[in-house]
Order: structure tokens, then sequence, then C-alpha cells
């Protein structure tokens, strides 16, 4: 096969990326790869509040909306990320004082946001990473900016909002660090497993569970405890979608052929691991390319040479990391 999404649909899946949307106008041959590669997209940064929402009354749309008349001019469904996130809040927003005020503004930016695209996505992340096991408090909420401004029930007013604002997205609760076999992503899915229940146990329309699933090439182990969460997903009558996936070889040396085999390992195993539950109908890298990848970025190789995070590497070329997404669809 020779892309990602007509692999993808002889199984019913949807495969795709996120998109840095001044690269898709600025650079054609990237604009390409993702018509060519992509069945579903999702802005990297286009449609978060600080991006869109730069101050109370003023809304700016203008990348968003090219993102959204790329995808339809490819027939490509469309990801909303993000109606409400603890990162990248405007200042504005920090300045507002809590209740009703704050409530108000996050309520109108929801409606106005969903209700913009309504009928045309695929889904929308709702609410992104609202689970902290370490820091929050003890029920598992982290002490997000939102928490106080809107309150305890922030995360019911933000689906409740968008349902009503776009009846058709599948609503999406969106999380990071639940992947591992580790005590703390553990921990991390309990708590989201229990905000779950407690949302559907009050009728808020949530439909998807993301796995934003960046990984690391160092420490790789996946198994049983990642298995059982998407049965719990399933009993919950859940869609899952793998969100942001990635796979970061920062801890590994400088040699190209042994990094992309590592990497390309973490994506088949991972894969093979995940597409095995018939609850996950959706897999998006996060980015394409490693030209623009924001592990360059955050967190990135102490000997400054770019990750090689993603399928294609930065001349747009398949690595075996394709090959080995290929192989698990
Ligand atoms: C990241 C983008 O990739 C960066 O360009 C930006 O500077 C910060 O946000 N989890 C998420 C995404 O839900 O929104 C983040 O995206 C990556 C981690």
């Amino acid at each position: 096969t020779s892309s990602l999404k007509a692999a993808g649909a002889a199984h019913g899946l949807l495969v795709g990326c996120a998109v840095d949307t001044r690269a898709l106008r600025a650079d054609t041959a990237y604009a390409a790869l993702v018509a060519e590669q992509a069945s579903i997209v999702v802005a990297e940064n286009a449609m978060k509040w600080g991006a869109l929402h730069p101050a109370r009354d003023t809304y700016d749309f203008e990348q968003a909306d090219s993102l959204v008349a790329f995808a339809e001019g490819h027939r490509i469904k469309v990801r909303g990320h993000n109606l409400c996130w603890h990162r990248y809040v405007p200042e504005w927003v920090m300045r507002l004082s809590p209740g009703a005020q704050a409530k108000g503004v996050f309520v109108e930016h929801i409606e106005r946001v969903a209700g913009r695209y309504a009928g045309r996505m695929h889904s929308w992340d709702v609410v992104n990473e609202a689970i902290e096991v370490k820091d929050g408090r003890a029920d598992g909420m982290r002490v997000s900016p939102w928490l106080s401004l809107v309150g305890d029930d922030y995360i019911e007013v933000a689906f409740r909002a968008a349902r009503a604002a776009d009846p058709q997205a599948l609503l999406t609760y969106n999380e990071y660090g639940i992947e591992g076999e580790d005590e703390a992503s553990y921990r991390k899915r309990r708590a989201v497993l229990m905000l779950l229940r407690r949302l559907k146990a009050r009728n808020v329309p949530v439909d998807a569970m993301g796995v934003q699933s960046h990984l690391s090439a160092g420490d790789a182990s996946y198994g049983p405890g990642l298995r059982g969460f998407l049965k719990d997903m399933r009993e919950l009558d859940l869609q899952v979608f793998l969100t942001e996936m990635d796979v970061n070889d920062r801890a590994l040396p400088a040699d190209v052929a042994v990094r992309d085999k590592a990497v390309a390992g973490v994506y088949g195993r991972y894969l093979d691991l995940v597409l095995a539950d018939p609850a996950v109908t959706a897999v998006l890298t996060w980015g394409i390319t490693d030209r623009y990848t924001w592990l360059n970025h955050e967190g990135s190789r102490k000997d400054q040479l770019s990750e090689r995070a993603l399928p294609f590497d930065v001349d747009y070329r398949g690595k075996e990391a394709f090959d080995a997404t290929i192989d698990a669809i």
C-alpha cells in the first residue's frame, strides 16, 4: 500500500495527522503529502483559544478556516482541537472574575467556535488534559484555570455547550500519559475512567476518548493496562481515537538507522496492541514529517539533531515507521 489512508480505508479506520496550517500554505510538497496520506486531519494549533480568540471581542478564524477548506477540498475529515485546555489560555481570560462572568465567556467561545463548523467536523476535543494525579486534587482533577474560573462542573458545562452547538460532532475527552505500564499511567487511567463514569452517569454527552499517544523509543512498554482501559471505554460505549501519536527518540544515540528501527518498533508494537480493540476508529500522528514536529522545540534532543518521531523524514520520504504503521493497520 502506498498511503496510510488507503490502508486505513480497507479496515474502516481513519488515519491522518495534525497539520501546521502555515506550512500548509507555504510548502506545497507538504500540502501534497497530507492530501495523499490523510483521511482525517486536525489543526496542531490553529483552533486553540490563543489562536482563535486573542481578545474578548476578537476572533480570528483565518488559519482554522483555511484548514477546513483544504480538508473539504480533498474530502478529508476534520477533528477540532480543542475547546478547553489549561495551556494557551489568553491573558485576558486569566483576568476575568471567576463565576458567572467567566462562565459566560467560556460557553460563548464554545458556542461560537463549535457553531461555526457545525455539521462539518468529525469530532471535537472538548476538554483536553483535565486529569493530573501528581499535583492535582484528591479526585484527580487538574487545578486548571478553568476549574477556578468556571467552577467544578466546567467539564460538564463544556460538553453540554459543544453538543448544543454541533450535535453531529463526536465529542471527545482527550488525555496524555495514559499509555504505559508504569504506576503513573495506571493511576491516571483510573482517574480518567472515574471521570468518564461520572460524566456518563450524569448523561453528559461524551462520545469518545482521545488517547494522545506521545510515546518514547527509550522506555517502551505497552500492554495489559492499556488493553484493559480500551475495554473499559467500550463498556462505557465510547469510541477511542489515537489523537496525537509520535515517538520521541531523545534517549537514543545519534545513529539514524538505530533510531529509525527503534521508533518503527514502537509504532508497530503499540498499534498492534491498540488496533486489536474494535473501539479504536481513528489514528492521528502529531504531524506527519520530521520537518515539522513540536518535539524539535519542546524537550528536544541534546545533540540538536532533528527527532525522527513521525512516519516521514524531513525530506518527505517514508521511513520504517511508515511501513510499520501500514503493516499494523
Ligand atoms: C503542542 C503543539 O504541537 C505546539 O506547536 C505548541 O507550541 C504547544 O502545543 N498535547 C496537546 C497538543 O494536546 O495541543 C500539544 O500541541 C502537544 C501536547
